[in-house]
């Protein structure tokens, strides 16, 4: 069973991808809601809700687990230290970004706590664009989860006034590609980009590796979460749609 892992729905887009790559493989999906959102914790806080929720994976014997929640996944280093299984981790797709077209005006958004994080500046500076600006949202991951159109719509014609004239967009948390469609009527010409199907095809890779790959016909997915509240239908839906449409 392969272990994912968000502080919410945000990992679905992260899901999909892998369910594409590995079609064949048993998920067990861990939507931490007692405590998100993770964007306006501290380093300590996150630190320890984190090794909570590694904790399940263990105790349910995953073989790898997907960190499918860019702020999290900043931790990458203190998490991969105490367990000893693979842990594959998305990032802002900065790499894909720069690859591309890295002369192009650029917006990254991410939550506030991965915009201020050692391991995002990191990225950022080794992938550093000519033109490259960095935008924390607040709450939007929120917005998202409480899914009212409306106020998403107001949210992101607000967040793009001031980047009018950007040309590629990095989506640095997994709950911003659900709301691609409302992006692209604000900015229509503009390329986005998120780290979803690199983190699956990343996962492909280390699992081939290690002889891990299932050889089970049919793939599962069980979804636990934390605060004992089941969405597994809403899951699903979403999941269904992201997977046929690309966006909600
Ligand atoms: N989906 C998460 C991420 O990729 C976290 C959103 C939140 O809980 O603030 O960063």
């Amino acid at each position: 069973m392969i272990g994912i892992y968000d502080s919410g729905i945000g990992g679905i887009t992260v899901l999909a991808s892998l369910l594409k790559e590995l079609p064949n493989e048993e998920y067990f999906y861990v939507a931490d809601y007692q405590n998100a959102p993770y964007g306006d914790k501290t380093k300590d806080a996150l630190e320890k809700i984190v090794t909570k929720n590694m904790d399940i994976f263990m105790q349910k014997r995953c073989k790898a687990i997907v960190i499918a929640c860019n702020t999290a996944g900043t931790l990458k280093d203190t998490i991969r230290k105490k367990y000893d299984i693979p842990i594959i981790v998305i990032e802002p797709a900065i790499k894909m970004a720069y690859d591309r077209h890295k002369e192009k005006k650029t917006l990254i958004l991410t939550t506030p706590y991965t915009a201020q994080s050692k391991s995002f500046h990191h990225l950022y500076k080794k992938y550093e664009m000519k033109d490259c600006k960095i935008f924390a949202c607040k709450d939007l991951a929120t917005l998202i989860e409480e899914g009212n159109e409306k106020k998403i719509k107001k949210y992101v014609k607000k967040l793009f006034l001031p980047y009018q004239d950007v040309e590629q967009v990095i989506l640095g948390c997994t709950h911003y590609p659900l709301i691609q469609r409302q992006m692209k009527e604000i900015l229509p010409q503009v390329m986005f980009y998120d780290g979803g199907l690199g983190t699956a095809k990343q996962t492909k890779r280390i699992l081939a590796r290690k002889k891990l790959l299932s050889t089970s016909k049919i793939g599962t997915i069980h979804f636990f979460f934390t605060d004992q509240k089941d969405r597994t239908e809403k899951f699903q839906k979403v999941l269904d749609d992201y997977t046929n449409h690309g966006q909600l």
